[in-house]
């Protein structure tokens, strides 16, 4: 290989920007030109390449977002729009491509995999932690740390006034961020999208609480467990107690990235090209009992990585 390109794709994670740097200077390393793609999957379908250099990820470790920028491409999940991505790919001279994102981009580097036979690495990057064949995706532990500031404070908030707070985390199908930011919070009860839980079971753990003396409660739901708002004024009319609501958003998404992220990033940008260099392709590079591991895309997309039992038991037994 002379060339090879990298792209960041979904939501942007904090650490991306470092997956970058490490897969730009491992390909200098490795005496290969490396073209950034901008804007995702819609840059390969734009041809919206630049050329970098070991000087053009200077300065952006610590930085979160990404300097490639992200989309969700709507025209590359056309057939036309995806011939023209594998087109421009052709046309720009480029021998390989390494895809930084989550769930959705892992798929459309399956794509490129299989119906183009484009040499395609992924690298485990999201906040949401979803990702089959990755115990920990870049930007998780940012958006964990980003979230839990905030559960401090409200907590703060909460025992000042007696009250109940929800604290809506992001997480539209998987609930890895509302479980930790639920067990390091110490919160009463976490409400995650894997699960099947009833208004009525919160409000009898609320009411054993109060029994006991307890006066104030956080409650982490996952976005796609609960709608924190809605569910604050049904606690609310179904204890008595005042209930505030907090819905953090995409503040989780950006910020500095922690130490663990630029690590984490830096060693699976370094690792992708090297693998991709000696031949591999379509998997994608991710983390697994502490070691660097490869998983083949199609088991990336195709399977569900499931929450740990004993993580979801300790949050109950603790949260008592
Ligand atoms: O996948 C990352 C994520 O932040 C999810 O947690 C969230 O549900 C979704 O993206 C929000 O997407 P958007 O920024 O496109 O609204």
């Amino acid at each position: 290989m002379k060339r090879i390109a990298v792209l960041t794709s979904g939501g942007d994670s904090p650490g991306m920007n470092a997956a970058i740097r490490a897969v730009v200077r491992t390909g200098i390393n490795q005496g290969v030109e490396v073209i950034g793609v901008r804007q995702g999957y819609q840059g390969l379908v734009d041809g919206l390449f630049t050329f970098m250099d070991a000087g053009s990820v200077s300065g952006i470790i610590n930085r979160g977002g990404t300097i490639l920028h992200s989309a969700r491409s709507m025209d590359y999940k056309t057939p036309e729009g995806f011939q023209k991505a594998v087109d421009n790919l052709h046309a720009a001279g480029i021998d390989g491509l390494v895809v930084i994102g989550g769930n959705g981009s892992q798929r459309g580097n399956y794509e490129l995999h299989t119906k183009a036979d484009f040499p395609v690495i992924g690298v485990a990057s999201t906040i949401d932690n979803d990702l089959y064949g990755s115990d920990y995706t870049i930007g998780f532990d940012t958006a964990v740390n980003t979230a839990l500031e905030s559960v401090d404070r409200l907590r703060d908030t909460a025992t000042s006034h007696d009250r109940i707070f929800i604290i809506e985390v992001m997480g539209r199908s998987r609930g890895f961020v509302a479980l930790h930011v639920g067990i390091a919070g110490g919160a009463e009860v976490v409400l995650l999208p894997e699960m099947t839980w009833k208004l009525d079971e919160v409000v009898n753990t609320l009411e054993a609480g109060y029994k006991r003396g307890k006066k104030s409660y956080v409650i982490v739901v996952a976005e796609g467990a609960a709608h924190g708002e809605t569910l604050a004024k049904q606690v609310e009319a179904a204890t008595g107690f005042e209930t505030r609501a907090t819905v953090l958003g995409h503040v989780q998404r950006g910020g500095t990235p922690t130490a663990a992220d630029r690590v984490l990033a830096s060693q699976l940008g370094g690792f992708a090209v090297r693998h991709l260099l000696n031949g591999k392709r379509g998997v994608l590079v991710g983390e697994q009992n502490h070691a660097i591991t490869t998983t083949p895309l199609e088991e990336v997309w195709s399977k569900d990585k499931p929450l740990d039992p004993e993580q979801l038991e300790l949050v109950t037994v603790l949260g008592a």
